[in-house]
Parts: structure tokens; sequence; C-alpha cells
């Protein structure tokens, strides 16, 4: 069974539209994806385990904490099989140690296809929604789906791409596109499609080209570029572009497509209003871009539609990895959200992440308070019991003046800085006594240093001025506390 009732028409309708059974099955356009650009991050490529799953020394971007790395890499093997537990896996460690990284490496081993939602847990604390909505629509942005369906398309090479323009009715000034006429080219024929502005915008949103081969879907007017027609292969001799063979058949044709998206995506794309005369919808449109309510209701509407598309076999549920860093920010209330959200059929794998060891869980501080001191309830990891008591636990550990001097390495050559043997050893040497980070932070300058000397190389001049310069945290806590003593009195001291 396919999931849109395809209608026959040249023209299409708008992206988006539902499919007969009241939810809507298309993703919404790629507009607000969240993209994290985490330079500190950007040599980190993967886990670096041989095949065998043991981790190598140093290998992709990653140097040592190899157990925390192995176990990460049996739960990757588990999560490929389908055979996720449901239970969290939390990375705890020493700051700097490579939590995150780790995170990020799993990432991308999982590739594309797989999703990935990284937040941070003081995230959920925004004036305008609720807290649990926010851990919400984070597990749904972690949970994948693979629709098959047989569509309606037509699919060629692009042969023209001519808009029509025309005067805007409304204003007066300037003009708009009152429809465009595409060619479409394969082996067996040619065809041209008269088509709606909006398809214009699809079109235009994925940069197509006369010479491209593209398919438009009948029902819904998305478009998506396959790649450049073969025919054009031979323009260059280096490029980055997927040639592909002119496409056989005829143009208006059913194919069968294969769709990832996730439970978050089917969500926007239903709560989006649909347009129509009401004024709730008028208003709704109103405020375009601006943050749809998802209810639960309509949650429970797409899990049912969802279940039973699992049950026909058109779609195939593709859990991802939900990652929670910093997860002691985290409240009581979001707790118990979690607890509740893991054991649900449809959830992803979770991934937590904490540098803190004893602490007080949030939002317990005033729990009891009846002659109590009002500390709350401590916990390790300020993480309830119940919750931790479910979670596989791996650690990270601090590193050695070795691991901390490969890593230097690795970053310098990737931010191109060329480093002196004795400016590395140096650096590794404050790396060891302070942390990873503080060493990592130090590169950049020194080559902002060096190049202001003329130098193109950094030396150990630019790595000893900068400790006169920078102070890490134990020395910058060592001179408040000399200040704090020198006469500045009472409890808190103010830098002035
Ligand atoms: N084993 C490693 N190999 C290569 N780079 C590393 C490794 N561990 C950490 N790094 C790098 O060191 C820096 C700090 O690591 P990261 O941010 O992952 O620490 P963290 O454990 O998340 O710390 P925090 O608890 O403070 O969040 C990052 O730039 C990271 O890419
Ligand atoms: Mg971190």
């Amino acid at each position: 069974m396919s999931l849109a009732q395809p209608t026959a028409s040249s023209s299409a309708a708008p992206a988006g539209t539902n499919s007969g059974n009241g939810i809507i099955t298309q993703p919404p356009p790629p507009t607000a994806t969240r993209e994290s650009r985490i330079a500190t991050h950007s040599h980190i490529k993967g886990l670096g385990l041989a095949d065998d799953g043991t981790a190598m020394e140093m290998s992709q971007g990653f140097v040592g904490q190899r157990t925390a790395r192995e176990a990460l890499g049996l739960h990757l093997q588990l999560l490929r099989m389908g055979r996720h537990s449901g239970r969290p896996l939390l990375l705890v460690g020493p700051p700097g140690t490579g939590k995150t990284a780790m995170a990020l490496a799993m990432s991308q081993e999982l590739g594309s296809k797989v999703p990935f939602c990284a937040m941070v847990g003081s995230e959920v604390y925004s004036g305008e929604v609720k807290k649990t909505e926010v851990l919400g629509s984070s597990f749904r942005r972690a949970i994948g789906l693979r629709i098959k369906e047989t569509k309606e398309v037509y699919e060629g090479e692009v042969t023209e791409l001519t808009p029509s323009e025309a005067e805007n009715p409304l204003s007066g000034y300037g003009k708009t596109i009152s429809h465009v006429i595409v060619g479409l080219k394969t082996v067996k024929g040619t065809k041209q499609l008269r088509l709606d502005p909006s398809v214009y915008e699809a079109i235009q949103k994925e940069r197509v080209v006369v010479g491209d081969v593209i398919y438009i879907e009948a029902n819904t007017g998305a478009v998506k570029r396959v790649g450049r027609s073969d025919a054009y292969a031979s323009e260059f001799d280096l490029e980055a572009e997927e040639y592909v063979p002119l496409p056989k058949g005829d143009v208006h044709k059913r194919k069968e497509l294969v769709q990832d998206v996730t439970l978050h995506d089917l969500d926007m794309a239903n709560a989006r209003p649909q347009g129509g005369q009401d004024i709730m919808s008028v208003m709704g449109q109103l405020v375009k871009g601006g943050r749809t309510e998802v209810t639960d209701k309509l949650r429970r509407e797409i899990n049912k539609v969802v279940d039973r598309y699992i049950e026909q076999g058109v779609a195939e549920l593709v859990p991802g990895v939900l990652f929670i860093d910093e997860v002691h920010m985290l409240d009581m209330e979001c707790f118990t959200y979690l607890n509740r959200a893991l054991e649900s059929p449809m959830s992803p794998y979770v991934v937590l992440a904490s540098n803190r060891g004893m602490t007080t869980i949030r939002g317990t501080e005033y729990d009891g308070v009846v002659g109590g001191s009002g500390e709350g309830i401590r916990s390790p990891h300020g993480i309830p019991v119940d919750l931790l008591d479910r979670c596989m636990i791996v650690k990270t550990s601090l590193y050695s003046r070795d691991e901390i001097r490969k890593v230097l390495e690795i970053r310098s050559k990737i931010e191109g800085i060329v480093l002196r043997q004795e400016a590395l050893d140096r650096l590794a040497d404050e790396g060891e006594k302070t942390s990873l980070r503080f060493a990592l932070q130090l590169l950049t300058p020194a080559s902002i240093l060096a190049k202001t000397m003329g130098q193109t190389e950094v030396g150990l001049d630019q790595i000893g001025e900068l400790e006169g310069l920078f102070l890490d945290a134990k020395r910058s806590t060592g001179v408040l506390r000399g200040m704090t003593n020198g006469g500045g009195g009472g409890g808190s001291s103010v830098l002035v």
C-alpha cells in the first residue's frame, strides 16, 4: 500500500499536503535544521576503532581513552542490530576528558541516515516552552522513520526551465512568477510541464539548472535533484558532482521512493497551519516561522498512524541517538519525564554526559525544608538514583602528558599552526599541570602572537608570553584567594 493516494495532475500542489488519512507523511522543507558547527571538535572524525572493536591508540582524531571508546563501540553495534536495551549510557569524567567529543564521534559513526540529536541540559529552561516539551521534541528528533512508498513522479533531465513573470496584482510594483515551464527528457521521450510557482521555489531551493536530472512528485510538488546528467560529464577533469544516467522509461511514471524523516518532522508538518478560511488558520499563518504548538494529542495520533504503517510494512522505525550533555542541569521534573520516556517502545538510544560528582539534584533544594538545610537531595552526578540505576556508566579519565601532546599535535595540524617541538613540549607540560582544554586554548593565540612577531612558527617565546597573559583555572583561583585574604574580607570577593 502506498501512503499517499496520488492523484494524476500535471500541476502540483505545494509540498506538505495531506495524504488522505489526516496525517501528513511528507516532511517539511528543510528550513531550520539544527546545525552544530563546533569548531573545537572538528578534528574528531569517528571513534577510531579497529574492525574487531578494539580502540586504536590514535585514530580518526581520537587519542587514548580506550576503554570508553570501546564501550561506545559496543553500544553502537547493539544500536546497528536494533537491539539497544532501552538503557541509557552515561559518560562521566572530569572536565575536558572528551565526553562531548565522544558523543560527536558516535554521531559520525552512525552516518547521516540515523538521526542524532544533541542538546545541553540547560536548553530545557526556556520562558516560552515547557521543560518537558523541549525534552519531548528532542526525543522525537532522535527517532527516525524510513518510509518506502511508490509515488507518481515526473522524472527526467531538465531541458528547459522558464519561469513566466506577471505583474503583481496586489501591489502593482515588481513582478511575480505566474507559472514555470519545465522540459524533462528521458531515454524514451520528452515532456513539457507547466507548473505552479510553489514548485518553482522548490526547484530553486534544490539549485536545479538545465542538464540536471530531477524528479517532481506529482501529488506534493516536492522536487528532488538526483544529480547531473552524464551527458555533461567530461566538461572538467575534477569535480565534486555526481553524474547520473538519463532516466529510462517515460517522464511520467510510478517510482519507489525511500524517505528518511524523524517523528519531529512529522509533528511539525502536521502542526503547521494548513491554510483555510477560518480565522484561526489565518492567524496561524501570520506567525509563520514562529513556534507552533505540537500537542500531545497530535503526537498520539501521529504515533498511531506510524504504528499502523510499521505493521503494514510500509515504514520502518530507525531509532537514533539522543545526547544530553551536562545532564546534571536537568531538574527533578525532567528526570521523571526521562524515566517515563525511556520506557516507551519508541525510545531512541539515550547518551548522557556529566562532569559532576556528588551534587544536589536540581529542583529538590527546598524539598522537606522544615528545619532542614535546604540543601536538597544529593546524588552522584546530580541524577536521581532510580535513573542512575538504569544507566550503563562509562568513565573517562584524565590524560597523560603523552596523550595531551598527541592531541595538541593533531589540533595544531587542523588549525594550520606550525609548532616547534620545544613549544609543543612546553604546551604539553602546561596541559598536564592545568588541563588539556587550557593547553588547546593557547594554540590559536600563540599563532597570532607569532604572526605579529613576524614568525611563521610558534616557538617558546610565544608560549612563555601567553602564560603571563592568561591564567588557568588553578592560578586564577589562587589569585582570588590571595585577594580575599589580603583584606577583601567577607565571604564573597569582587574583582575590582
Ligand atoms: N581523546 C581525545 N582525542 C582528541 N581530542 C580530544 C580527546 N579528548 C578531548 N579532546 C578534545 O579536547 C577538548 C575538550 O574535550 P570535551 O569538550 O569533549 O570535554 P568534556 O569531557 O565534554 O568536558 P566537559 O565536562 O567540561 O564538558 C575538545 O576540543 C576535544 O575535541
Ligand atoms: Mg562537554
